[in-house]
């Protein structure tokens, strides 16, 4: 899908910087170019030698290397390539990059280039969350950069919290949807996904069948048609779609509040099967079993995500699509959905157990809309998410 595009990419000094290496070979596999150029402090957690090799190209370290100039000059070197992309970007680099430095070779190059940056930011969680990081994250946003990332998890540095650098499949993802010329080209766009996880106690939950294939099947296509995508997924098997900006939840509540920090995108798409309750009074140990008794658990009602945010008085998508899972009366029970719900679209189908659709990977819709009702024959979860993912480009323009 990159076939014959060149990637100039910047490799920051950072621990993350060994993932530039599987970044690579994911990019090369992809049919894509990829100019590879090194910090100092990069040089020092891979070397020129392993990232050349890989790249099958040299890789540039120096900006007075006379050689260098005399093969491609800086400049030239700026903007030969499609899309720049800086792997990981330290705070540091982020600060260089605001404060227009060109005191090296790659803050050069990002102060001559003229072609879209993309930047994974990698760094301890202090360092991320530091009001002059954050300023920096602005400037850079309101500049026309890219952001991919950082996630969430454990960092080498033994803290926890946002600060590691995209894996490098995400990485590769964000890269095919920047170049990527479609239709979607410029919006935003939410998809939730997955089951929830309604606790009972700390070992015990509620769940349900989900296994979140149709929702990452409809993140890579929009993806694909070039929009971006953020993804708020529940715990659900399926490997994230790469190229989406990806938030994990537990709980229906959890997703809610997710879902309002994401807004306002263009067109958001409730795939998620959102648990309807959570157990009122989740424990906080686990409930022992005591011979005889049989605990009572009693419910109370989660948000409905997709009414509250197809009712938004202000700042609603244009496009709004809800899901609705029905196992008898689909059509009339899904058309009542989109009414009750205030949603666009809702995308219906039947999940009787003998359907195979939950949790497979074939899928049976109908499309509702205020227009009428479409039925799509039988496809796979991967090709109804692509007529979606088309449909919604039509919409919206
Ligand atoms: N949904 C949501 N928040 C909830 C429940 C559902 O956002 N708390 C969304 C789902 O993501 C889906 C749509 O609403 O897009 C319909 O989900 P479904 O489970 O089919 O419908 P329910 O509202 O739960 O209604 P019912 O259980 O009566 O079918």
């Amino acid at each position: 899908m990159l076939e014959d595009k060149r990637i100039l990419l910047i490799i920051g000094g950072g621990i993350a910087a060994y993932k530039t290496l599987e970044l690579i070979r994911l990019l090369r596999k992809q049919g894509a170019w990829v100019t590879p150029v090194l910090t100092r402090a990069g040089q020092e957690f891979v070397t020129p030698l392993s990232v050349a090799a890989l790249a099958g190209e040299k890789a540039f370290t120096d900006l007075f290397d006379l050689t260098d100039e005399a093969e491609m000059g800086h400049i030239q070197l700026s903007r030969s390539a499609d899309l720049v992309v800086v792997a990981p970007a330290t705070a540091d680099l982020m600060a260089k990059m605001v404060g227009g430095q060109a005191d090296d070779l790659a803050s050069t190059l990002l102060l001559a280039t003229d072609t879209p940056v993309l930047i994974a930011p990698a760094m301890n969680v202090r360092m991320w969350q530091h009001p002059a990081t954050q300023r920096n994250i602005a400037q850079l946003k309101s500049d026309g950069v890219s952001f991919i990332g950082p996630n969430e998890g454990d960092m080498a540095c033994g803290e926890y919290g946002p600060g590691r650098m995209g894996e490098p499949a995400e990485i590769a993802g964000a890269i095919t949807g920047a170049l990527a010329e479609g239709p979607l080209t410029g919006r935003r766009i939410l998809v939730t996904s997955g089951p929830t996880h309604e606790p009972i106690d700390p070992v015990r939950y509620i769940a349900n069948r989900s296994s979140g294939a149709q929702g990452t099947a409809i993140a890579r296509a929009l993806n694909m048609l070039g929009a971006e995508v953020v993804f708020v997924t529940g715990p659900a098997e399926e490997p994230r779609p790469e190229g989406a900006h990806v938030v994990e939840v537990q709980t229906a509540a959890e997703m809610m509040i997710a879902v309002e920090q994401v807004l306002p995108v263009d067109a958001a798409v409730f795939a998620a099967a959102v648990a309807d309750w959570r157990v009122e009074s989740a424990s906080d140990s686990k409930i022992k079993k005591q011979a005889g008794k049989i605990p009572a658990l009693s419910f109370s009602e989660n948000p409905d995500i997709l009414a509250s945010v197809s009712q938004m008085a202000e700042g609603r998508p244009d496009l709004v699509v809800g899901f609705a899972a029905e196992t008898d009366d689909v059509l009339a029970n899904a058309s009542a959905k989109r009414m009750r719900k205030g949603c666009d679209w809702i995308v219906a189908n039947d999940v009787s157990p003998e359907t195979g659709i939950m949790g497979g990977r074939e899928n049976t819709v109908v499309v509702i809309s205020e227009d009428g009702a479409d039925h799509w024959p039988r496809m796979g979860k991967d090709e109804v998410a692509l007529h979606l993912a088309e449909r919604i480009a039509l919409a919206l323009g």
